[in-house]
């Protein structure tokens, strides 16, 4: 943590002479001639940086650039199996019952990370607020809300959010919960939290960006930043006041996740092999390449190895049954116990690693203060990952579960994980849902349906849910139906 906002010309040297000690007294450069606010306010931010710490960050990730160590002991990490009834098969009705259990006793609470840029989908706001549902154009944030409802309604409790935004959207984020009423929820439920950022670096030297002035330019420190920002925000606090153990973890770009889901709850919970500090789901890859963070055994430890770190021939691998070697794929869903954040905020020896991403950022000359636009990757943005957090917890459980049930995330404009592929996922697993209670759906020549079909939450949380309720017997080819 920094020192506290510097107001005097005294204190104003002693901090210009702290910054040249490391390099990073540009930041300075404009102050005499801003006025009393944008003053206090770029103190204030540099006040709030952890400067002690910087010169190490840029020898280690601006200077250098850390290479991905592959360890001697790499191998794919073992997962509860998506088939409970396969050899080696796992018990899931009782699973099912510990997680409802604790969902019945407010013991879960769902914490969504939404402090992301969004910046490939090239959407202004924030992503939870896009028009993700298929044929609705609901935001994302609605289904997920519809999701949390139909959740307490089964179970008959109260289930908190958290909703962990950035700096960027915060106020934009809470006004649309507001605008849109809660979308049914209690405010008193939905606690929003900002997460921490970092300061954007100078690839060339890193010198801090300065984004105007009167500016440092910061980016969201990650969504590993959440372990330490629910802490420092008091939305643990608030958790242990009401009980909570367990916080069901996902992203904002996924409509089809199950916000709470009790099978993997009482898993994570109940398992014999599970310490209940953190697990995590994961999907067979569809292919070598596809972009996924997979599952690995590294050091003894469960890792997240990204895609774009794992070798092209170990991707490639196949076993005796034809199926990838390393083959579970992260899709960023996890369960973490309360008592494990709590532990490792408590944990002096608990940091989380930086990845360094290259980023083009607009930002100002520090000598002329004129704007910059550029043409090519100019800054390094430091961001920790949540999955890394699954080194230090003991007994961490992979669930696998099924790609349609669960996963469809709008990442990009166009193409793979975009809003068109979202929308033929979510049509997929509708019409699945609906065949299964016999409805008859209209499909092309290649299988696919052919109609645009979205399920709310509160109309189904799972296929179960559809028998016996009123539905059409038949959906015609061209159809757009929500139901
Ligand atoms: C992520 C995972 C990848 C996984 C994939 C599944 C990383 C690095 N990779 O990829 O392993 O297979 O999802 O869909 O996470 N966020 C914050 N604050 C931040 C940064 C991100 O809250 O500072 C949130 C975003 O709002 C979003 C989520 O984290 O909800 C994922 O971020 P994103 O950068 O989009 O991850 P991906 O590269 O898509």
């Amino acid at each position: 943590m920094g020192s506290t906002a510097t107001t005097t010309t005294a204190d104003l040297a002693s901090l210009r002479a702290r910054l040249a000690e490391i390099g990073q007294d540009h930041v300075l450069n404009f102050i005499d001639r801003l006025d009393d606010a944008r003053r206090g306010a770029l103190l204030t931010q540099i006040a709030a940086i952890d400067l002690a710490g910087l010169p190490k960050l840029v020898d280690e990730y601006v200077k250098k650039k850390p290479g991905f160590v592959l360890a001697p002991d790499l191998a794919p990490a073992p997962f509860y199996a998506h088939d409970h009834r396969a050899e080696g098969g796992w018990d899931r009705a009782t699973y099912k019952k510990a997680g409802e259990a604790l969902i019945g006793a407010g013991k879960v609470a769902a914490f969504v990370v939404a402090g992301g840029q969004g910046s490939r989908l090239g959407y202004e706001g924030p992503k939870g607020c896009f028009p993700g549902g298929a044929v609705s154009k609901k935001p994302l944030f609605a289904i997920f809300a519809e999701g949390l409802l139909a959740t307490e309604r089964r179970y008959g409790k109260a289930i908190p959010w958290y909703i962990m935004t950035s700096p960027l959207n915060h106020e934009a984020t809470v006004a649309f919960f507001k605008d849109h009423h809660f979308f049914g929820l209690r405010p008193q439920d939905v606690m929003f939290f900002s997460q921490g950022v970092m300061p954007s670096l100078d690839i060339r030297d890193g010198r801090m960006l300065m984004a105007s002035t009167s500016e440092i330019a910061t980016n969201p420190d990650g969504h590993g930043g959440s372990l330490k920002a629910l802490a420092v925000s008091g939305a643990l606090a608030d958790m242990k006041k009401r009980g909570v153990e367990h916080l069901s973890y996902f992203q904002v770009d996924n409509p089809l996740v199950r916000v709470v889901d009790p099978v993997f709850i009482g898993l994570h919970a109940a398992a014999a092999d599970s310490s209940g500090e953190m697990s995590s789901k994961m999907i067979p890859k569809a292919y070598p390449e596809e972009k996924l963070g997979v599952f690995c055994m590294a050091n003894k430890k469960l890792d997240v190895i990204e895609y774009s770190d794992l070798p092209a021939d170990l991707s490639k691998e196949r076993g005796t049954d034809g199926r990838l070697k390393f083959l579970a794929g992260s899709i960023a869903i996890h369960v973490i116990g309360v008592s494990f954040i709590e532990k490792l905020n408590h944990d002096p020896a608990f940091s989380l690693p930086y990845h360094r991403a290259e980023k083009k950022i607009a930002c100002v000359d520090p000598a002329t203060g004129e704007a910059i636009a550029p043409a090519s990757n100019n800054g390094v943005k430091l961001e920790r990952f949540v999955f890394d957090a699954l080194a230090f917890a003991r007994k961490p459980i992979v669930y696998e579960t099924d790609r349609l049930e669960e996963f469809a995330p709008i990442k990009n404009a166009t193409g793979v994980d975009s809003v068109e592929s979202c929308a033929q996922l979510q049509t997929a697993r509708a019409a699945k849902w609906l065949e299964a209670a016999g409805v008859k759906i209209a499909r092309k020549a290649d299988g696919t349906p052919d109609c645009v079909l979205e399920l709310s939450p509160l109309t189904a949380l799972e296929p179960v849910d559809l028998v016996g309720k009123h539905l059409p017997k038949q959906i015609e080819a061209g159809a757009r139906l929500a139901l």
